[in-house]
């Protein structure tokens, strides 16, 4: 069985983090998304990987050049625009040849075993094994619609008014018959061609389509608060309630509050640092406060800050603040590569407290 990953598309979701870098490549708990996607497809034993890439190509080159380091072997397929799932598919055809092959999105992880997923399929006579999950909001997803037998019948991208809350998991298994499917249908309304549509026209045409519904979580990372869920959700399982610092970090006068990791060349100094962050190499986070976050590398927090539920991008700063030694300003942001914030805290002389004060009891 190949493995092939989807790593283009415009990270609409993610900007302006996505105008500079892709969205794949950012780290959750201080390693790529994509890493943990060829991780779990090795670990499977799927090491014949293509990677589908767009705009973005060169970056992701860079990080996971051959793919050697992790036992794979990886080409680079050039789709050049983001033409839908199923575009993909058709890009990689020549790749995949007449062999099964599971599919997965570069910006999606989850907490199950692929093991289980990929057992069984090649054997089973499926044309596609699909993953289900159950979710909050279907209209963010494709969305499945079972039979009375417990099977699939239907298939909607984004539907405005669901059938069920049953979303795909972008985590996809085909055999060659897929390609016949990719080829019968014709772009969506949104001009892409879907995956779900080619999916649907398997099913219409008598072929058996399988699927799993997840047991644990599963996260698309395209936007902030799903990106810093996973962030957390996979912190929890490296570390527990744990901390773990790289022996070139830098920790003076901090409070670590596990989950953290903290990465080589960080310096923490006289902070509070945690739960659920993610410090990247080289980051400075000094004199603040920092919770559920994501720094990216190089990026500061400087300054008298409470800064939560935050993705700061490569090199990123926020400082000011002031020095009132207060709790100071609380930040809540997304921050492109090289973006600076600073931050003006208005000086709030006592009396006017104690006004506010007066006039609170007294209304
Ligand atoms: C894509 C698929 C959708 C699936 C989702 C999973 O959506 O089109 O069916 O549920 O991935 O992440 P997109 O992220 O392209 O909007």
């Amino acid at each position: 069985m190949k493995g092939l990953i989807l790593a283009g598309g415009s990270g609409r979701r993610l900007r302006p983090l996505t105008h500079t870098s892709a969205k794949q490549l950012v780290p959750i708990a201080n390693k790529p998304i994509l890493h943990y996607v060829i991780e779990d497809l090795v670990s499977v034993g799927i090491t014949e990987l293509g990677i589908v890439v767009g705009d973005t190509g060169d970056e992701v080159r860079a990080s996971v050049s051959d793919g050697s380091r992790w036992g794979a072997e990886v080409t680079y397929l050039e789709q050049e625009a983001p033409l839908g799932l199923a575009h993909a598919v058709l890009v990689a055809r020549l790749f995949l040849g007449d062999d099964p092959f599971a599919m997965y999105l570069g910006d999606n992880m989850f907490e199950d075993s692929l093991d289980e997923v990929v057992a069984g399929f090649e054997a089973s006579g499926d044309a596609a094994r699909l993953l289900l999950a159950r979710v909050d909001d279907p209209t963010a997803f494709g969305v499945a619609d079972l039979g009375a037998d417990g099977r699939i019948i239907g298939l909607v991208e984004k539907p405005a008014e669901p059938s069920s809350d049953l979303a795909l998991v972008g985590v996809y298994l085909f055999d060659a018959r897929i390609h016949a499917a990719v080829d019968a249908i014709s772009l969506s309304e949104r001009g892409e061609l879907e995956i779900t549509d080619a999916i649907q026209w398997l099913v219409d045409n008598g072929m058996s389509v399988d699927h799993r519904v997840l047991d644990g979580w599963w996260i698309d990372t395209g936007k902030k608060d799903p990106l810093l869920e996973c962030n957390r959700l996979v912190l929890d399982g490296l570390a527990g309630d744990g901390v773990m610092v790289d022996d070139q970090a830098t920790v003076v006068d901090a409070t670590l509050v596990g989950p953290v990791v903290v990465a080589a060349g960080a310096q923490i100094i006289d902070a509070t640092v945690g739960p659920s962050v993610a410090v990247g190499a080289g980051c400075r986070i000094e004199s603040s406060t920092v919770d559920h976050s994501v720094l990216m590398e190089g990026s500061s927090i400087v300054g008298h800050h409470r800064v939560t539920g935050s993705v700061l991008g490569r090199e990123a700063a926020i400082f000011g603040g002031g020095d009132s030694g207060g709790p100071g300003s609380e930040l809540s942001v997304l921050l492109g590569d090289h973006s600076v914030v600073d931050v003006h805290v208005p000086v709030v002389e006592p009396w006017v407290d104690d006004c506010l004060a007066g006039e609170g009891s007294g209304g």
